[in-house]
């Protein structure tokens, strides 16, 4: 196996429960920007809009993700276990990357989705290098809200796509489920 297949066949969504609430040293992260940074896209439109989150603003959306579920959950869908879960956000997880799309209008939005997908990708194979830190894609938590478009800072007419949560791991799941 190749460098490059092995770092693609090893990429895993791990997720908050496993994270330690180390922090990803900032180096990784401006990595995974740089790496994100270098997707294609057609009319080099360049759309996705990625917003990191640490420390007391990391805090900060995870109150909200928290205020989003207890005001935005219809009440025969309340789940205590999942509110509880969602309390536990700000201890663990060490960053927040906002996934926003900006739209051009040169070229259809879902070429627009397509380049933004492959942003995050590339941040996503980046962690495939690193013993430790790890996270995923969520597309839960408010994703697409008017509230969390508000708390990410996206401009009028850009798009929420979810959040990559960031953390450290003790130890790294490499087996897929395919
Ligand atoms: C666009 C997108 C959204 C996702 N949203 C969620 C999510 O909201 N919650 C979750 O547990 N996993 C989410 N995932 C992670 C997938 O469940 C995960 O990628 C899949 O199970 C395969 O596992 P792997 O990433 O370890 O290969 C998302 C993945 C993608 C690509």
């Amino acid at each position: 196996m190749k460098k490059i297949d092995a770092f693609i066949h090893t990429r895993r969504s791990h997720y908050v429960k496993e994270f330690t609430g180390e922090t990803v040293p900032n180096e990784v992260v401006e990595r995974m920007l740089a790496n994100g940074q270098m997707a294609p896209s057609h009319k080099l439109t360049l759309p996705w809009r990625l917003k990191v989150f640490s420390g007391i603003e990391k805090d900060n959306l995870c109150k909200k993700m928290e205020q989003y579920y207890v005001e935005k959950t219809a009440a025969e869908k309340f789940d205590q276990k999942k509110l509880e879960k969602i309390r536990t956000y700000s201890n663990k997880i060490s960053h927040i990357i906002s996934i926003g799309m900006h739209l051009s209008h040169q070229i259809p939005e879902w070429e627009e989705l397509a380049a933004t997908a492959m942003a995050v990708q590339n941040m996503w194979l980046t962690l495939s290098d690193e013993e430790h830190a790890a996270g995923y894609w969520t597309t839960g938590n408010g994703t697409g809200s008017e509230m969390m478009k508000e708390a990410t800072g996206l401009a009028e007419g850009d798009v929420q796509l979810g959040f990559f949560f960031l953390g450290m791991v003790t130890e790294k799941r490499w087996a897929a489920l395919r």
